[in-house]
């Protein structure tokens, strides 16, 4: 064969396995750029326009439209969100079946932790350090909200947030980069299931892009200010776990990063997502955020705001109206290029072919499915059993818990007992009802048993009023143990939701002092979405069981956790303040020129004159019934090349009499390096059960991986030098520790 017929074949060869390493299901680049070729300018602007649906408001609703029908059936609509359920949505997909090109509306839906079975607030979740049971929550949201008509669920929230006064600490994973990315990607695979197209998977978004937790002063909505390599550092590595995972949409946020509105970030949308990260999803604002700009301070009108977003990387549009009322305009006045909105418009297409809905608008329309899919048994058994491994035991002193069945009486005191649909918490969804919600009285009557159960409210969650104490003390006196479920409205927490002051609200603190005063063994319950201050109780209560907001089964949970039917095993993935003072506060900080060498060293260390140093409750801490032992650490070799990799084994048993979960975790410190490293940061965990007395041996490897860090140019790097590794049961709790060297 000669030369040239030889260089002809390669080039075929090579086309051929492009267009195969490319290639989507049939052809879908083909057929989204034979539909963009028929479709109009204005029409291709109604595809970057998100409207809400008017069932719920998620944000502040703008002016009126007028009939949303009319607008998607003159093609000026791309996608519509908070509309539940088949019925709702079939009749915005007919309308948009009326347009001239008939293409299918994207049903958006903010499906957090769960759709008709509610799961556990995310924060919980991520309590449970269980990768598979989180994965699983969300697959079952997504099947159920699948049924229910929606293609896109707005999740995973994937802020890292250090400050509990930010309401919306609930809706991620808490304070640390990996444990975060790890959950990140469990959620985004859950969500997404075996892949678009699959009428039991949605759209993941992976929200708020970014940085959106490190609001000044915990303000919801306030500025963020830090450095690119903290960026990098602390909140961008969940997003990119997401991006690897697949993550169908990124929606970006509503504060300005150093200055400029995360909609109109160029730096963010195009020049990390879309060019270095190759993202080929699309971006969605947050709901009027693009409008928002205007009260920034960074555009003068919704012209110039759409001409920033859409020239930024932003390519659709909720709820602000700027796209739909300017783009137009810009193109005409050549300050946004056709080739902008058609990249834009291209994105989104290439989802909704993805999904299947331009083969069968109506696919995920069918009301035999919706009845048949929503409230399976087995979603509600995977929902309690997620709710017990989300549950943190705090505090168990003179082993006031597990309660014995054979307790005479036990009283059920607080403002918690009865409730029902609160336990859903916030970011919850209106379908179902209340009946499938199961209060702490009604988990403890089905596990009680001969107890008698007694009950007081004794005080309202945020009132002043004492009239119930007298009550309150009286139940405790009648009962041989006290449970007390106290904590914050479920709508204290969630967006727009930032407190000042975190503590325990009203006079709920001096209701658990009287009860206490009793002299009754106390078991005090706390529900909330963020991390409280309750110093007290937490000095002088012998049991302190965290149950955060815990969904439909919570009373079945919280019951199975008390009676000892599931020995707790969560641990805390955020920290908890002494008090306001302390925030910001977490485990992965620097250790500054003068740390404090102890908890109340003030000799000109870096600490407060009128508190202690240490958080009240430490990142990664939770206890058990049982106990563990850590022994027989072992390192493969005492240092390692960078392109090496060094094995870490250690022992775990079980020396307790109560089988039990335990999440064994791996810290490293960096002891030397420019720029400077925290004091510990956590590489790697393995939550392993144990029979009591089994032990096992669990091995973690450190490659450098573990050790790169970003330098002040933003490169990726290790350097060489010395490294503290510690295993512990908590942040705090380090049972082993050793070193080793990484050489050049
Ligand atoms: C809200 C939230 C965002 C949510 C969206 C749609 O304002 O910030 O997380 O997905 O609007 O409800």
């Amino acid at each position: 064969m000669n030369k040239a017929k030889c260089i002809l074949l390669s080039c075929f060869f090579i086309s051929v396995s492009a267009v195969v390493v490319n290639a989507q299901p049939a052809g879908i680049p083909q057929r989204v750029e034979a539909l963009l070729k028929k479709m109009t300018l204005a029409e291709k602007i109604g595809q970057l326009n998100q409207y809400n649906g008017d069932w719920a408001a998620t944000g502040p609703v703008t002016t009126d439209v007028g009939n949303k029908l009319d607008a998607i059936k003159r093609g000026e609509v791309g996608s519509i969100l908070n509309i539940t359920g088949v019925q709702h949505t079939r009749v915005f997909q007919e309308a948009a079946m009326k347009s001239r090109l008939k293409i299918p509306l994207l049903f958006g839906q903010d499906v957090i932790h769960g759709y008709s079975v509610t799961f556990p607030i995310p924060l919980a979740e991520a309590a449970s350090w269980d990768m598979d049971a989180i994965e699983k929550s969300a697959r079952i949201a997504a099947t159920e909200a699948a049924a229910g008509g929606v293609h896109w669920t707005f999740a995973p929230m994937v802020d890292i947030a250090r400050d509990p006064r930010w309401g919306r600490v609930m809706e991620g994973a808490g304070e640390d980069p990996y444990l975060g990315s790890l959950i990140a990607t469990a959620r985004v695979k859950g969500f997404q299931g075996k892949g678009l197209g699959n009428l039991d998977a949605v759209m993941a978004c992976a929200k708020h892009f970014t940085a959106y937790g490190a609001a000044i002063g915990g303000r919801d909505y306030n500025s963020v200010d830090m450095s690119l390599r903290t960026l990098w550092e602390v909140y961008l590595p969940p997003f990119k776990a997401a991006l690897d995972a697949g993550v169908a949409t990124f929606m970006n946020s509503f504060n300005d990063l150093n200055g400029t509105p995360a909609s109109a970030s160029h730096y963010l949308q195009r020049e990390i997502l879309k060019d270095k990260w190759g993202f080929k999803g699309f971006v969605v604002s947050d709901w009027g955020s693009i409008g928002e700009m205007i009260n920034h301070g960074y555009v003068k009108d919704n012209y110039e705001a759409a001409e920033a977003a859409i020239n930024a990387g932003n390519d659709m549009d909720m709820e602000s109206r700027s796209y739909i009322n300017n783009l137009a305009k810009l193109v005409a006045d050549k300050k946004v290029s056709v080739r902008t909105i058609d990249e834009a418009v291209r994105r989104i297409l290439t989802k909704k072919f993805e999904l299947g809905l331009f083969d069968d608008p109506y696919r995920f329309s069918s009301e035999e499915r919706e009845k048949r899919v929503l409230n399976k048994p087995e979603f509600i058994a995977a929902a309690r059993d997620v709710a017990r491994k989300s549950i943190v035991l705090l505090k168990n002193d003179k082993r006031v818990l597990p309660l014995s069945k054979n307790t005479g009486s036990i009283a059920l005191i607080g403002p918690m007992v009865k409730l029902k649909k609160e336990n859903k918490g916030f970011w919850s969804l209106d379908v179902g009802d209340e009946s499938q919600v199961v209060s702490l009285y009604e988990g403890m009557q089905q596990q009680a048993g001969i107890t008698k159960l007694l009950y007081a409210q004794g005080c309202d969650i945020t009132d002043t009023s004492k009239i119930g104490f007298a009550d309150a003390v009286k139940t405790a006196m009648q009962a041989d143990v006290v449970v007390m479920a106290m904590g914050e409205r479920f709508d204290m927490t969630g967006e727009a939701k930032s407190r000042s002051d975190i503590h325990l609200p009203g006079i709920q603190e001096e209701l658990i002092k009287a009860v206490i005063a009793t002299g009754k063994p106390v078991v005090v319950l706390l529900y909330a979405g963020r991390p409280m201050v309750f110093d007290w109780t937490a000095d002088h209560a012998p049991a302190i069981v965290y149950t955060w907001w815990l969904g439909n089964q919570a009373g079945n949970a919280i019951a199975d956790v008390l009676y000892g039917n599931y020995n707790p095993s969560a641990k805390l993935p955020v920290t908890f303040p002494r008090t306001e003072g302390q925030i910001p506060i977490y485990y992965n900080h620097y250790n500054t020129g003068r740390p404090p060498h102890a908890d109340n060293d003030v000799n000109y260390t870096s600490s407060y004159i009128d508190l202690l140093n240490s958080p009240k409750f430490a990142f990664g801490h939770g206890l058990s019934y049982t106990t563990f032992k850590y022994d027989n650490i072992k390192l493969s070799k005492k240092s390692m090349l960078k392109t090496g990799s060094i094995t870490v084994s250690f022992d775990i048993e079980n020396t307790g009499k109560y089988a039990g979960g335990e999440v064994a975790q791996l810290y490293l410190r960096d002891l030397v390096s420019q720029p400077v490293r925290p004091v510990k940061e956590l590489k790697d965990f393995k939550k392993l059960m144990l029979q009591p007395g089994e032990k096992k041996t669990v091995t973690f490897i450190i490659n450098k991986d573990k050790l790169a860090f970003y330098n002040d140019k933003l490169e990726r790097i290790t350097q060489p030098g010395d490294f503290m590794l510690m295993i512990g049961s908590a942040s705090d709790d380090i049972r082993l520790q050793d070193k080793f060297t990484l050489l050049d």
